[in-house]
This record gives structure tokens, C-alpha cells and sequence, in this order.
């Protein structure tokens, strides 16, 4: 494998997964806060209070960055920490906190990766209607052009939004993450918001900033279970819901037509959205997160007519259960490419979650993730030489972490964490990637 010099190399987190004190030096909860106080809803009661104990001990792991030679670090801003109840008054010691951690980033030689929005919405806002609220889109603008004017001459790279479908699908459908709704009218809202949040942050950008902005999603080629008519139409309902959704309305202007026939009553009469224009570009790059494909097939009674088909035992698969297939990275870069023009792209989130090997001899030997990061990055390499503007790569994770509701059971870490002690240890995929970066492949 050999990547061009300009590429870039980094690792992503984000603020709830792995910061702790999540009410320290005046911060207001957030829905994540919130939502972990109810029993049931994460595994084994398990919550982001320490985490990896990140707000405090950030400067230890800037070291371990620079000990691997990240070139960017993706990281989030806490909403609430910088304005406690979401608007209005700001903390100042929150922004403080995170000017001290871009300083010391950038004297470790790393480029910040600012997001601004990682689902830790502020509860006080929640207690307003949240991301349903018509104003939501302005509350977030509000926020994001404060981070602005603090800090981009310091941050070359923003991203507004990480994974809105998930915020809408997981938040506000399925209920699993928090804010913990199941409501199908909701949907739609959330996403509509969240776009025009979107819209409204890069507009302040435009006026306030001088580097780049863009968002960063997650895609998940869709692939039909079957050849049949039936299972292929399944296939691209999902494919509308899941990919499109966001994506299509943002750079094409308007929202995929599936959607009307998956939501039924709950689809609104009118979503407005005015139309992209060259002249103010809605994305100067488009961040993707990428874990895994999935097969779909029709039925009759799930929710838009379509079902996941889960893994056999036998097939490549992570301990999430999401399936290995680094060729379809590779295809839905140039679905990409093809659908919504040449933009510059960088992997935003890759990486996978195995029940890794306990520590012998001082070190892990996480051969599964080690085997993971080599065939996605393969895939890339392909598809930079084909053609595709990747600009880089950033591993999910840094650290094993917080992985909202299923707490810390799921590890994605290139750098194991142990909860008790919070000792840091390399894992053997952190070796490789070290290894990796040093020589621009291998
Ligand atoms: C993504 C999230 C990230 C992490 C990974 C495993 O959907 O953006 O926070 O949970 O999945």
C-alpha cells in the first residue's frame, strides 16, 4: 500500500464517548446525561460520568497521538458546556477548555478536527422540543458561530453535524439512543432541522470563517438480499432513507421520493428547502463514516417494508454484528462521486469493535482489528488511484469508549482503556497504524 504525501492520518472521537465530568466547571447536562439516568436504558447501568476521564487527562492522550504520529485529531465541542442551557448565557470556562485543548493539539503538531454537534444535545433544550423545535436550527447557529469566532484561526476543519439520520433513526424512531422517542412523525422534523441547522451554520461560516467546513455521515450501501423485484426495491427504500435522506435534499435539493411512500401519514405536506447554489456551496468537504454493508430484503411488516438481514454465524462480522466488506467502502465512494459530484472526501469514522484478547507481555494482540483497518485502508488506496478525491483517514477510535447504549461492552479503541485504573495501553492495531502512517502504507 502506498498513499500520496499529501494524506491525511488521524483518529476520531467524540466529547460524551470519552470526556467525564460531564457537569465540571459550570456545564449544563446534556440529553446523553439525562438519558443515562434511566435503568434500562444502557447496558449494565453504565453511563458517560468518567468515561476515559478525558476532560482531565487530555494532555496525556494528546502525547499518545503524537506517540503514533496522528496528523489530525476529530474531536467534539460538549454544546452544553459552552452554553448551559443550550442559549442565551455562555460559560466561559467551557470555551477555555476547549481553547486549551486546540492549543495544545496544535503545539503536539496535530490538526483539530472540530465537530460540533456529536448528539449531546443540551437537556434544556430537549425541554423545548429539541431538534423538533423550529427554532433548533437557530440555536445551533447561534452556537456554531461562537466556536467560530473563538477558535478558527486555530481550527482548519469543521464539521457542523456528526450522523443526523442516526440522531432522527436512533433518537426519535427506534428510541434506542437518546433522546430515547419512538415517534415516526418526529422523523422527518429531525431531519429537516437538522439540515437547516446545517445550512444555517455554514451561512455564519461563510461571514466568520476562513478554512473549511462540512458535515460527516454515515453511509452504508444497501445491497438487495435477493435478485427478485421485490427484495431489490426493499433494498433501495433503505438505501433512500438511510443514505439519501440527509445527502439528497443538502446537495440536490430535494428529498428522495421514497420517503413520501415510507412514511405514509407521517411524511409532512411540505418540507421547505431552498435550492443549492454554486455561488455559496453547502460543503467544502464531505466527511463519511463508514463500518459496514448490509443485505436487505422485503417485508411485509417492518418499518418501510424492508428487513436487515443479519450475518450468518460463518460470514466476516464485528462484535456489533454489523458485516466486514471493505469492498463496498470502496463502491460507495464512487456511488459518491457519481451521485453527488467530485467533492472532497475524508473518512471522517472507520473502525470496528471486537471482544479483544486480554493484555499479556504489556501488550493486546487485536489481530481482527489489525486484519480491519489493513483491507478498508486497501479499499481506499483503490479508490484514490481510480480516481476519488480522499483527502484522509481518521480511526474510530482513539480510545476504547463510551459506546452509547451498549456503555463500555463494545471496544473500538486503537488504545485500550481499563475503566478502573484508567490506564492507557497501545494495542497492537495502534503498533500497526503507527507503522502504517510512518510509511505512508506498508
Ligand atoms: C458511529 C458514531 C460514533 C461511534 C461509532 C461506532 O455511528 O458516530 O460515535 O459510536 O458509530
Amino acid at each position: 500500500m502506498s498513499f500520496p504525501n499529501h494524506f491525511i492520518w488521524g483518529a476520531a472521537t467524540s466529547a460524551y464517548q470519552i470526556e467525564g465530568s460531564p457537569l465540571a466547571d459550570g456545564a449544563g447536562a446534556s440529553i446523553w446525561h439525562h438519558f443515562c439516568q434511566t435503568p434500562g436504558h444502557i447496558a449494565n447501568g453504565e453511563s458517560g460520568d468518567i468515561a476515559c476521564d478525558h476532560y482531565r487527562r487530555y494532555r496525556k492522550d494528546i502525547k499518545l497521538m503524537q506517540d503514533l504520529g496522528l496528523q489530525m485529531y476529530r474531536f467534539s465541542t460538549a454544546w452544553g458546556r459552552i452554553f448551559p442551557n443550550g442559549t442565551g448565557k455562555r460559560n466561559q470556562a467551557g470555551l477555555d477548555h476547549y481553547q486549551r485543548l486546540v492549543d495544545a493539539l496544535l503545539s503536539a503538531g496535530i490538526a483539530p478536527m472540530l465537530t460540533l454537534y456529536h448528539w449531546d444535545l443540551p437537556q434544556a433544550l430537549q425541554e423545548r422540543g429539541g431538534w423538533c423545535n423550529p427554532d433548533s436550527p437557530k440555536w445551533f447557529a447561534d452556537y456554531a458561530a461562537t466556536l467560530f469566532e473563538t477558535l478558527d484561526d486555530r481550527v482548519a476543519w469543521w464539521v457542523t453535524l456528526n450522523e443526523p439520520w442516526v440522531v432522527a433513526e436512533g433518537g426519535h424512531r427506534v428510541g434506542e439512543l437518546a433522546p430515547g422517542h419512538q415517534q415516526l412523525t418526529e422523523v422527518p422534523w429531525v431531519m429537516h432541522h437538522q439540515l437547516l441547522a446545517h445550512l444555517h451554520a455554514v451561512a455564519a461560516y461563510r461571514e466568520l470563517g476562513k478554512n473549511r467546513i462540512g458535515l460527516a455521515v454515515n453511509l452504508e450501501p444497501q445491497h438487495a438480499y435477493t435478485a427478485t423485484a421485490a427484495d431489490q426495491a426493499a433494498a433501495q427504500r433503505r438505501d433512500a432513507y438511510l443514505n439519501r435522506f440527509f445527502l439528497d435534499p443538502l446537495l440536490l435539493g430535494h428529498y428522495p421520493a421514497e420517503l413520501a411512500e415510507i412514511f405514509g401519514d407521517a411524511w409532512p405536506a411540505a418540507l421547505p428547502l431552498a435550492a443549492p447554489s454554486r455561488a455559496v456551496p453547502r460543503l467544502d468537504f464531505l466527511g463519511i463514516n463508514y463500518y459496514a454493508n448490509a443485505y436487505v430484503r422485503h417485508h411485509p411488516t417492518h418499518f418501510a417494508n424492508a428487513e436487515v438481514v443479519p450475518p450468518a454465524a460463518n460470514e466476516p462480522q464485528t462484535a456489533m454484528g454489523w458485516r466486514i466488506n471493505p469492498e463496498a467502502l470502496g463502491e460507495l465512494l464512487h456511488w459518491v462521486k457519481r451521485r453527488y459530484g467530485d467533492l472532497p472526501l475524508i473518512i471522517t469514522e472507520n473502525g470496528s469493535a471486537f471482544a479483544d484478547p486480554p493484555l499479556q507481555n504489556d501488550t493486546i494482540d487485536d489481530t481482527q482489528r489489525q486484519a480491519y483497518l489493513i483491507s478498508h485502508l486497501q479499499a481506499l488506496e483503490e479508490a484514490i488511484a481510480a480516481g476519488i478525491n480522499l483527502q484522509g483517514y481518521l480511526a474510530w477510535s482513539l480510545l476504547d469508549n463510551f459506546e452509547w447504549h451498549h456503555g463500555y461492552s463494545k471496544r473500538f479503541g486503537l488504545i485500550a482503556v481499563d475503566p478502573q485504573s484508567q490506564q492507557r495501553t497501545l494495542k497492537e492495531s495502534a503498533k500497526r497504524y503507527r507503522t502504517i502512517i510512518a510509511n505512508r502504507g506498508v
